[in-house]
């Protein structure tokens, strides 16, 4: 098959050199890939490092605390992927004494391993030939074959899943899945492609109907909710803040974070839900109460966008309140909410 050739003699001088790649280990391939899910490879090869050097083995990672995972996860975003993370290491050490299933559909019988996921793991560490269908090879095969079916549709998917699979026969499975994630972020990149220098374009179907752009299909505009949120940084004299552990709510789920209040729209000044909720964490009285700038600032996720106001709260008499800096930046926390703890104690006086 032409496109699979094509595709793997470019692989063989064109592979990254990604630390995770001299192994067949299922663990590690494991571990960068639910971190790749999150972030570019810039990004997520510090985090694989970091990970694997605390957590050398999977029994090493069973036996953690979460808030350790949570911690070493911060700025990925998406934090049910680490606690899954931590669910399934333990369970594959209990349960199966430290060793992977080595099926595709035994895989994906554990939280947190979908199709993506096990596909990578048996190619890459068991050789079968089970083809990883992810953002770049959705591209590279759409455009390759004009193939127009919807990309976010379970039809499609299974189209493209169908597709891949008889591409992959015949081939090393765990190059070729690497293959394909390569060549679509190096190569076949969604925006602006150098088709000119590409060594598929010749039989490429959406270069030779200038359709690039045009693939791969969407059915759907991600519906993208705005919320409104006023962290109350409620501190003493002491240098002191309140943070509170999130329980089964949401994106940052057991993450700690400031006490929160959703509004349904800006808040110009503090609501009665302020003063009901500083009660909850102290009795003493407020000495002041301020926005802390002057817009808010806009947070976005993948489904949300969040506009944020932090609430200066200061407590007047000498209060004593759960955590110091350091014990707070020493928690997982969202991003944003350790960027403000540092920002906040430089400027405290
Ligand atoms: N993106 C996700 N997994 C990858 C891998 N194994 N190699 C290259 N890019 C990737």
């Amino acid at each position: 098959m032409i496109f699979s050739k094509k595709l793997m003699k470019w692989y063989e001088k064109n592979s990254r050199n990604l630390p995770w790649r001299a192994s067949k280990d299922p663990y590690k391939i494991w571990l960068s890939e639910i971190i790749l899910q999150q972030t570019r490879i810039n990004q997520g090869v510090p985090y694989y490092k970091k990970f694997l050097n605390k957590f050398p083995t999977i029994f090493h990672l069973a036996k953690s605390e979460e808030e350790t995972v949570l911690k070493l996860w911060q700025g990925l975003g998406y934090y049910s992927r680490a606690q899954n993370l931590h669910l399934t290491a333990k369970r594959i050490v209990n349960e199966f004494n430290g060793i992977f299933p080595k099926s595709h559909k035994e895989l994906m019988k554990l939280r947190g391993i979908g199709d993506y996921t096990a596909s990578a793991i048996c190619s890459i560490c068991f050789d079968i030939p089970e083809a990883v269908i992810d953002g770049n090879s959705f591209r590279l095969i759409s455009r390759f074959f004009g193939i127009k079916s919807p990309i976010d549709s379970m039809k499609g998917f299974k189209k493209f899943k169908i597709k891949a699979n008889k591409l992959i026969v015949g081939q090393p499975p765990g190059d070729f899945n690497q293959a394909m994630m390569d060549f679509g972020s190096v190569q076949c990149k969604p925006r602006n492609p150098d088709c000119n220098e590409c060594v598929m374009s010749n039989k490429c179907h959406a270069f030779n109907n200038k359709k690039i752009d045009f693939y791969p299909v969407k059915t759907k505009k991600l519906k993208v909710k705005t919320r409104f949120l006023n962290y109350l940084v409620i501190h003493n004299f002491k240098r002191q803040i309140v943070l509170k552990k999130t329980i089964n709510k949401g994106i940052w789920n057991n993450l700690y974070q400031f006490p929160m209040i959703e509004s349904n729209n800006i808040l110009k000044s503090p609501n009665i839900e302020f003063h009901k909720t500083i009660k909850e964490y102290s009795s003493n009285e407020v000495f002041s109460i301020k926005s802390t700038f002057d817009r808010p600032i806009t947070h976005k996720l993948t489904h949300q966008k969040l506009i944020i106001q932090f609430w200066d709260i200061r407590l007047s008499k000498n209060s004593t309140l759960p955590f110091d800096k350091e014990q707070a930046l020493s928690l997982p926390v969202p991003i944003i909410i350790e960027k403000f703890i540092t920002q906040f104690y430089n400027t405290l006086n």
